[in-house]
């Protein structure tokens, strides 16, 4: 189930569609390529993640959504622009056939958007319970369900009292608290239906005491948000390098140019602050000045996403980093990325389902509320409260195959390895 279904959300299904009829493969997917080492690197067992752990098959997969466009997906994956004309004709009738619920949408918090359907409702928990009323309604055709926000930025927002308790927001939605967004009347709705929620962008949506609760007393998990796609992706690379090889880093200046939808919300400065304070969080997690402050106590950290049409969904990424090394010498690195935003993000996408739709079946899971080992997708990775979230790639992908072996009763791996040169 899928609020906003705009270009990240017609790619991946598009996307799963074309690779369930055999078109294309799923590249980049963990879920669908992945392999896992089982045992001793001298086992030599190293299955497909999917045919070892019981991830939902492609085949079994139902799509449906909420948007203000109206239409159908047809219509919306071509506006979106990312997948060709003639990959998206050969799947036509298929896309057609997928029509976006009126979404709970208010201007105020995404405001570079006009929307011809929307619900009405008397008050926010009148909203939130029409939702409800569709995925009750989605319940009575499928066995199990996920729902994932590839919805617009909203508008950067703070934690205020209506967010502290279950009982203070349910009181918010009859109220209409002004600090009550869309995305969290989609969260409300599917975890009080029992139903795990993942989060595409970077609104705070779950990120509150009152949805945590609910998600534990539902049994309905929550993870981290705004998927780690392009420039935080290969930050979140880049920078573990150089901490593990002790280089400073003076100063690291990041911009974008991006011509979709998203580059357009964003170019709005309330929406931009939303995704500017989720990219800034991940370097002062991974470099931790406070422990290293001759290499990192004094970086100047900078993060610019300009909107600029011509380009599309086709986002160019430029990093300049200052880096500092034996006796202070400076030297420089530059990354230019081009990428294509939504080719990455889809992917993303769909292993958070499956894995999502896995940890609501795991009893040592899904009462946890928090899926910490699922922060390998996200920007801002979600943990318990007091424990500081994990950023570095290669640290969230351990964390991510341990839970899998974890759950499936195998052996850890730590990659110590002295059972290899014993008696
Ligand atoms: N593509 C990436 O690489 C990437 C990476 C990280 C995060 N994101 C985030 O994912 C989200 C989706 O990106 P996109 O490129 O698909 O954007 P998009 O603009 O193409 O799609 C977003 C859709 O959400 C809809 N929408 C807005 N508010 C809604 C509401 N209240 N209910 C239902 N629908 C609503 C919009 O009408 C739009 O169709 C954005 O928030 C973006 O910042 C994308």
């Amino acid at each position: 189930m899928v609020p906003g279904m705009g270009a990240v959300a017609t790619t991946l299904i598009a996307g799963v569609e074309a690779v369930r009829r055999g078109y294309a493969k799923p590249i980049g997917s963990m879920t669908q390529m992945g392999t896992i080492r089982l045992g001793k690197r001298t086992d030599d067992n190293t299955p497909l993640i999917k045919n070892w752990a019981p991830i939902a098959d492609l085949n079994d997969i139902v799509f449906t959504g909420w948007d203000i466009f109206g239409g159908n997906l047809y219509d919306a994956a071509k506006t979106a622009g990312v997948l060709d004309r003639d990959q998206l004709d050969s799947m036509r009738p298929f896309l057609e056939s997928i029509e976006p619920m009126p979404a709970a949408f208010d201007q105020r918090w995404v405001k570079r958007l006009d929307p011809k359907v929307q619900k009405v409702g008397k008050n926010k928990c009148d909203l939130a319970n029409q939702i409800r009323n569709d995925i009750a309604e989605f319940k009575t055709k499928t066995d199990r369900q996920v729902m994932i926000w590839t919805g617009s930025t909203e508008i950067y927002i703070e934690q205020s009292a209506v967010h502290q308790t279950l009982a203070a927001f349910e009181k918010g939605l009859v109220d209409d608290d002004e600090n009550i967004s869309p995305s969290m009347l989609y969260a409300w709705a599917a975890l009080k239906e029992g139903i795990p929620f993942a989060n595409g962008a970077p609104n705070l949506t779950v990120d509150i005491p009152a949805l945590r609760e609910l998600s534990k007393k539902m049994n309905a998990p929550i993870c981290g948000k705004d998927f780690k796609t392009g420039q935080t992706f290969l930050k979140t690379v880049l920078a573990p390098a150089f901490k593990a090889r002790q280089l400073g880093v003076a100063g690291w200046y990041s911009t974008n140019i991006l011509g979709n939808r998203d580059g357009e919300v964003l170019d709005d400065p309330d929406n931009f602050k939303t995704k500017e304070e989720s990219k800034l969080g991940v370097l002062e997690h991974i470099f931790q000045p406070d422990k290293n402050p001759e290499l990192y106590g004094n970086i100047f950290h900078k993060v610019r996403i300009n909107y600029y049409p011509p380009r599309g969904d086709n986002k160019e990424g430029w990093d300049n980093i200052d880096i500092f090394g034996w006796l202070g010498y400076p030297m420089q690195i530059k990354v230019d990325f081009l990428c294509r935003d939504s080719i990455l993000a889809a992917p993303l996408a769909l292993d958070l389902c499956l894995f999502m739709d896995l940890a609501a079946r795991t009893p040592s899971l899904r009462g946890l509320g928090i899926q910490e080992w699922l922060s390998f997708y996200f920007k801002a990775p979600d943990s318990a409260p007091g424990v500081y979230p994990e950023h570095d790639l290669f640290i969230q992908s351990m964390k991510l195959k341990n839970t899998l072996r974890h759950i499936m009763g195998e052996d850890l791996i730590t990659h110590l390895g002295l059972e290899y040169y014993g008696e």
